[in-house]
Formats: structure tokens, sequence, C-alpha cells
């Protein structure tokens, strides 16, 4: 297995199986295929409400004692409700619940956007249903994590959907490291600029929606928006490596020092995405690949900034501290 060190002193497998929007029994099955496929790392969140079966998965796989806790790498994320300080412990302690763990290997704050508690795992709706930045501050949020590290309950911590503006607001305060930035990342959306960033302040980027997100919900469906897997350029790659786009588009994010998160509840895709490891892209392939970048981003960030929201586009993706 593919692992890339944490700043924590942690490593994080290169694939790990992502799990939103799937059913607590699928995904159950799905975390039990994938693990007996060869994967260690699962990446789990709050909101995705399906945490228990994420948890019965591997319950059941260690029940069978082939494989141990420590070999596993489980990532779970505080939900936008959770950010005042005092409900980030309670909130973390109910993911280690659902999921029968007593601790987790990675928890990251979801998105730079902070909501009233009483939305709970759900979405805001209307303005007063947000709470602006500049009253929960990402650094506040910040300490209550790393609280989390002193307690044993959490080996690392990290962040997701983070700009470079909001790293670098965290950056200066963080007596434990930002061991990872979780963002959207897919050919059709390099980062660059980020992952250097990232990269140069020794955070590891993990791509989620690394496939394009062919089956995201429909509300966040963006008219005309482009099909990665069905890219004739990645489909051409695809075969001159008897793959498949979606290997190409995973084995080109591992060469980058990415690791990547594709979710599946199909086991032959899961397979699939597995042997994505096995695939070395030759130099003018990875080129070709990462010409492919338009900055098109599947989860824009939109869906926080209707309904008199305190958020704007503006608070969201800033190219730049
Ligand atoms: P399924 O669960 O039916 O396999 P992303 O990780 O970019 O959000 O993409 C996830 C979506 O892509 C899932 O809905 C999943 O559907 C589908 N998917 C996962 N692996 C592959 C693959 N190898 N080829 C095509 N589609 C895939």
């Amino acid at each position: 297995m593919k692992l890339f060190p944490l700043a924590s002193g942690a490593s994080i497998p290169a694939i790990g199986l992502g799990t939103w929007q799937g059913s607590n029994a699928e995904l159950s099955e799905a975390v039990k295929c994938a693990i007996n496929v060869g994967y260690r790392h699962i990446d789990a969140a709050a909101v995705y409400v399906n945490e228990i079966g994420v948890g019965q998965g591997v319950k059941e796989i260690l029940a069978q004692k082939k494989i141990k806790r420590e070999d596993l790498f489980i990532t779970s994320k505080l939900w936008n409700s959770y950010h005042l300080p005092k409900d980030v412990l309670p909130a973390l302690k109910s993911s280690l619940s659902d999921l029968q763990l007593n601790y987790l290997d990675l928890y990251l704050i979801h998105w730079p956007v902070a909501y009233q508690p009483r939305v709970g795992l759900g979405m805001a709706e209307k303005g007063d249903d947000y709470i602006p930045l500049s009253k929960i501050p990402l650094r506040e949020t910040w300490q209550a994590m790393e609280q989390l590290v002193s307690l044993g309950l959490v080996k690392s911590i990290g962040v997701s959907n983070f700009s470079i503006k909001q790293l670098s607001e965290i950056l200066p305060h963080a007596k434990v490291p930002i061991s990872v930035n979780q963002v959207e990342n897919h050919p059709f959306l390099s980062q660059e600029e980020l992952i250097q960033f990232c990269h140069k302040n020794k955070i590891h980027v993990t791509a989620y929606s690394p496939l394009g997100s062919p089956n995201k919900p429909h509300e966040f469906k963006i008219k005309g928006e482009p099909t990665l897997l069905q890219n004739q350029a990645l489909t051409e790659i695809a075969m001159k490596y008897s793959a498949t786009p979606a290997q190409i588009a995973l084995a080109w994010q591992f060469a980058r020092g990415l690791s990547a998160i594709p979710q599946s509840i199909n086991s032959q895709r899961i397979e699939q995405n597995f042997g994505a490891m096995q695939i070395k892209l030759a130099a003018e392939d990875m080129k070709k690949i990462s010409a492919l970048n338009i900055n098109h981003r599947y989860l824009d960030g939109s869906f926080w900034t209707g309904n008199g929201s305190p958020y704007s586009i503006n608070d969201f993706w800033h190219a730049s501290a």
C-alpha cells in the first residue's frame, strides 16, 4: 500500500473509500468489500448520516481478526453546525459512537462555513441558520480540534474545502499541525497553486470527487457541465494502459503526491479503483492529463450562498492569502 507522510507523524494510505451518499446498509457492505480488496483508508463524515453503516462494516471486518484497528486509517469530519468550540468534542464523540471506534486517525473541519447548532446534521435553509465566520473564527474551531488530539481521541487533524487564505488564517496559530486539506480535485480542477502552497506548508492534500462526482445529488447539478469520465483525452490514455478513465484519473493523483477517495458502493468499481495504484503514468501522459484543467468545480460552494446567507461565493476558493 502506498502511503503519504503527514505532519502529525502518521501516514495516510493513497487510496481511500469515499462514503458520501450511500445508505447504512450499502456502506456496511462497501466498507467490507473495500477492506477485503486491500483498502485501509475509509473516509466518513457525520453529515453523510451513514457512519453507523461504516462502523458496522469495520466492526465485522475487525471481528474476523485478520486486520487490526491500527492497520486502518479512518477519517470523519466536523459538520458546520458544530464549529462553536464547546460543540466540537460532543460532535466527535457522536461520530465515534456511530462508528463504534474509540479513536479516529483523522478529523477534519468539513467546510469553512458555520451554522447555528440547531441545524444539526442537515443543511441551512435560511439566512439566520448560518453564523458568519466573523462570529466564530476558524482558528477558534481549530483550537478545539487541537484538544481532541491532546485527549487521544484523534491522531491527526485537518480541514476540508479550505482556500490558501483560510489556511493562512490558522497556520500561524496552529499548535498541532494541519495535516490534511481535503478538496475537490480531478483533471478538470488540478488546483496546482493550492497544492503547491499546501506542500510548502507540509499539508497533505486529499482529492475528493476524483472522478468528477458523476452521481452527485440533483440539487448540486450544474447545467451543461462537462463529464470527466467521458473526456476523450482521458479515454485515449486509458486505452494505452488497458485501464479505465477512472483508473487514469486516480493514478494521476497518486503520482502528484495526493491521496484520493473515490466513492463507490459497487464491488467491481471498488476493486477497479484500487487497481489504479498499479498504474505508472509516463511523464508525457501526466502532462497531457494536467493540461485538461479548466478550473471546473463540480461542487462550487454556491449552495452556501442563497436565501439570505451571510456567505458569498467570494468567501471560498481564494487563490492567495
Ligand atoms: P457507484 O457507487 O455506482 O460505483 P466521485 O468519487 O468523483 O464523487 O465519484 C463517485 C461516483 O462515481 C459514484 O457514484 C460511483 O458510482 C461512480 N464510480 C466509482 N468508481 C467508478 C469507476 N471506476 N468508473 C465509473 N464510475 C465510478
